[in-house]
């Protein structure tokens, strides 16, 4: 039986598409759990004058395919109140604030308050600021606050957004979410590393030769082209996901797998990072945006000609580059990574590619080159992991062939892994937050982020195009080329032998 939790929830931005999709049905799987039964409510705040009624009906909605009994929804939907809210009218506070003792005083929440803010992030320092005075935030109980990226531009914008938090919330009261952190695969990473001797000893330099980090996304801007046009898949999603993930590959073991010393040694990961000169930036990092394209006889149109895009943008859709760690473990192996919209297929995975072993078997003895052993980790739309070995042929010779030791969640397995966001919410009721985004990972990543960025500016870098449904532009796999390697996943391949997609992009 799971324990209940007893709290008081504020959701800023409560009639957005954020709360409708991953928040509400993420409560709904908390309240299925009994970790929310009777001792919590939830207020919904936005500009729109709804009722509570309209907020439970909208709660219902969201929560529609999830529900088996519906006089349980409708009990689960009975905790949503709703509060048409001016972000910067102090007068809306103090309503607020009567709402929530009443509420808090109907459910027996102890003075436990979250405060979830989803919304343009150009309002958090307004809210946190009047939550404060307001006397919102009280002593009594505790005080999260749950906040979406993109935290900040670039590094400036990012630390005066933090001393704008830190006003009213110290750092153990900030839940910078990444929701790739909720993804099960991902937590899955420290798993693989850590409780498994035979990656653990040789997971280093001296063993491991580069390491492959992909996202890839099938789809293209959406309807979010306003918001991509200014961001770019750099600040959209190496400067937070990727990098996120990076770290905890790269990472030292923790003395224990306890919340600060995870903490601890990822902060010491992201500061070893090597923050390239801006010469060193563009020898490392390249931009792509895609153009029209097809494939399996479907068209896609060019960036350009997307919704709410200027048709001369020049932002990255693309992006392929390597990081390098500067310490001892990792001394000299790159770090590969690429995201991009519009790719081939939507993929995220890790490839660990092993160094060969020394010659003792030649090409020429088997037949064969001796390929690297490859560690995949599967993060989506899959999870699971697999290792790539060589084994001998059957038969009379002795040739090498590859054999993979596979263990792939089939689509069943797959419908029950709970969302990230019900995750990371559980987390943040139990106080552990060691799942977000610390502001030191996030100061670093910007410093990181902040020189690739202006060298591309500063130096007119050309953006490279690739047709929509590519895996990015050939300039990509030429970054590769030049250190001697080559990205392990290349779903193109399959569709281009099928005859889907055109082979001469
Ligand atoms: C978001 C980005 O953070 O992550 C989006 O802003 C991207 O552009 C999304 O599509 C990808 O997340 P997921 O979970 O669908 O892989």
């Amino acid at each position: 039986m799971n324990i209940e939790k007893k709290v008081l929830l504020t959701i800023f931005g409560a009639t957005g598409d954020l709360a409708k999709r991953k928040l509400y049905p993420s409560l709904f799987g908390l309240f299925k759990k009994g970790i929310l039964r009777e001792h919590f409510a939830v207020i919904g705040t936005a500009r729109r004058p709804w009722e509570h009624e309209t907020l439970r009906e909208v709660v219902l909605e969201s929560i529609k395919d999830d529900v088996e009994n519906e006089e349980f929804a409708e009990k689960f939907a009975s905790h949503f109140y709703y509060q048409p809210h001016d972000v910067q009218d102090s007068e809306h506070y103090r309503t607020l604030k009567q709402l929530g003792d009443t509420l808090e005083e109907r459910y027996q929440t102890e003075g436990n308050q979250v405060f979830y803010l989803a919304m343009s992030p150009n309002f958090f320092g307004t809210i946190a600021l009047h939550l404060k005075s307001e006397n919102i935030v009280t002593e009594h109980g505790y005080s999260r606050l749950i906040i979406e990226k993109p935290f900040g531009t670039d590094l400036e914008t990012a630390t005066e957004l933090n001393e704008a938090l830190s006003n009213t919330f110290t750092e153990e009261q900030i839940y910078r979410i990444d929701h790739y952190l909720g993804k099960e695969m991902i937590q899955n990473v420290s798993a693989i590393r850590f409780a498994n001797i035979i990656f653990e000893s040789i997971w280093n330099k001296d063993y491991i030769d580069n390491i492959q980090i992909t996202f890839a996304e099938a789809i293209g801007v959406e309807d979010r082209g306003g918001y991509y046009d200014g961001s770019g898949a750099l600040r959209d999603m190496v400067q937070n996901h990727i990098l996120q993930v990076l770290s905890l590959l790269a990472m030292e073991p923790p003395k224990k797998f306890a919340e600060e010393e995870i903490r601890k040694e990822k902060i010491k990961a992201f500061q070893a990072i090597h923050k390239y000169t801006e010469d060193e930036a563009l020898r490392y990092f390249i931009p792509g945006q895609y153009t029209a394209g097809e494939i399996n006889n479907e068209r896609f149109i060019g960036y350009r000609e997307e919704p709410n895009v200027p048709e001369d943008s020049l932002t990255e859709t693309f992006v392929a580059g390597a990081f390098f760690i500067d310490n001892e473990r990792w001394d000299g192996v790159p770090f590969y990574i690429r995201t991009g919209k519009r790719l081939v297929e939507k993929g995220t995975r890790i490839n660990v590619v092993f160094k060969t072993s020394p010659q003792l078997l030649t090409s020429e003895e088997c037949g064969t080159n001796v390929e690297p052993n490859v560690l995949t980790i599967y993060i989506q739309p899959t999870e699971g992991f697999s290792l790539s070995l060589n084994g001998k042929e059957m038969g009379q010779d002795f040739n090498l062939s590859p054999v993979a030791l596979s263990y792939r969640h089939d689509s069943e397995f797959l419908g029950n892994s709970p969302e990230a966001y019900e995750k990371l919410l559980h987390d943040t009721l139990d106080g552990n937050s060691s799942n977000f985004s610390h502001w030191e990972e996030v100061k670093r990543s910007w410093e990181l982020i902040d020189v690739i960025k202006k060298a591309w500016t500063n130096h007119h870098t050309e953006l490279y195009t690739y047709p929509a449904r590519t895996m990015g532009p050939m300039e990509s796999y030429e970054l590769l080329e030049r250190n001697g390697h080559e990205w392990i996943w290349q779903p193109e391949k399959w569709y281009i032998e099928r005859k889907q997609l055109r082979c001469d992009f």
